[in-house]
C-alpha cells in the first residue's frame, strides 16, 4: 500500500476548515440538546398525564435512527420554514433533537439516583421540594450527570460526521470529497479518522479533569 501524503497535504486546509465546524455542529448540538433536555427530563418526571407526550418524545428520537431523522429534518421539515435549506442549519436542528432526548434520560437518572432520604431529610429542615431540589438534590445529581454527558458529547461529535450527506461541509464532507477527486480511499479516510481521535481523545481527558474537580467539591 502507497500512502500518498501529498493527497492528504493537498486537502489539509480543507479538513481543518472541516473540523471546525465538526466541533461547531457538535458543541451547539450539546448546548441546545442540554437545554432541551433538562425540560424534557423534567417533563417526564411529572407525576401527571403531561409526562406522556415527553415520554413520546424520547421513544420516537432514541427509536429511530439519527440518519433517518437528519433526512427527514432537511428534506421534509426544513422546506416548510426556509428555502434553499441550509444544511448546517438542519444539522443543527437534527443532532439537537436526537441529543435532547437522550440528555433528558441522563438528566433523570442523576435525580432519580441520589436517595429518597436527602429529599426527605432537607423537607424535615423545612425547606420546600423547590428548594430541597436546588440546594441539596440538584448539586449532587450534577456530580453524577458528568460521565454520561461528556460520553454524549463524544457520541454527538461522531455522529455530526452523518451530517455529510446533506452536505454540511463538516470533516467526513472533506473526507468523501478527497475520495471522490483521487479516488483514494486510504488518505483521506485514515487522515480523518485520526482527526476524529484527537477531538475524541481531548475531550476524555476535559471530562475526566471536569470529574475530578468536581468531585472534590
Ligand atoms: N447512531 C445512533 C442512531 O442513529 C446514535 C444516535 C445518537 N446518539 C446519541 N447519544 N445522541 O440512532
Amino acid at each position: 500500500m502507497d500512502f500518498q501524503f501529498d493527497i492528504v497535504k493537498e486537502y489539509l486546509p480543507f479538513f481543518l476548515k472541516g473540523t471546525l465546524l465538526t466541533i461547531g455542529l457538535s458543541l451547539a448540538g450539546t448546548i441546545l440538546g442540554l437545554i432541551l433536555g433538562l425540560f424534557i427530563g423534567m417533563g417526564k418526571m411529572s407525576k401527571k398525564l403531561i409526562r406522556f407526550p415527553f415520554i413520546w418524545y424520547i421513544n420516537i428520537f432514541r427509536g429511530t435512527p439519527l440518519f433517518v431523522q437528519i433526512l427527514i429534518i432537511h428534506f421534509g421539515v426544513m422546506p416548510m420554514f426556509m428555502k434553499p435549506v441550509n444544511p448546517i442549519l438542519s444539522a443543527i436542528v437534527a443532532l439537537s433533537l436526537n441529543s435532547a432526548a437522550y440528555i433528558a434520560e441522563i438528566f433523570r437518572a442523576g435525580i432519580q439516583s441520589i436517595d429518597k432520604g436527602q429529599m426527605e431529610a432537607a423537607r424535615s429542615l423545612g425547606m420546600s421540594h423547590a428548594q430541597a431540589m436546588k440546594k441539596v438534590i440538584l448539586p449532587q445529581a450534577f456530580k453524577r450527570m458528568i460521565p454520561p454527558l461528556g460520553n454524549e458529547f463524544i457520541v454527538l461529535l461522531k455522529e455530526s460526521s452523518l451530517a455529510a450527506i446533506i452536505a454540511a461541509p463538516e470533516l467526513l464532507y472533506w473526507g468523501r470529497a478527497a475520495q471522490g477527486a483521487y479516488m483514494r480511499v486510504w488518505e483521506p479516510y485514515i487522515t480523518i479518522a485520526i482527526i476524529y481521535l484527537i477531538l475524541t481523545l481531548s475531550l476524555t481527558y476535559l471530562i475526566q479533569y471536569l470529574e475530578r474537580r468536581f468531585a472534590k467539591e
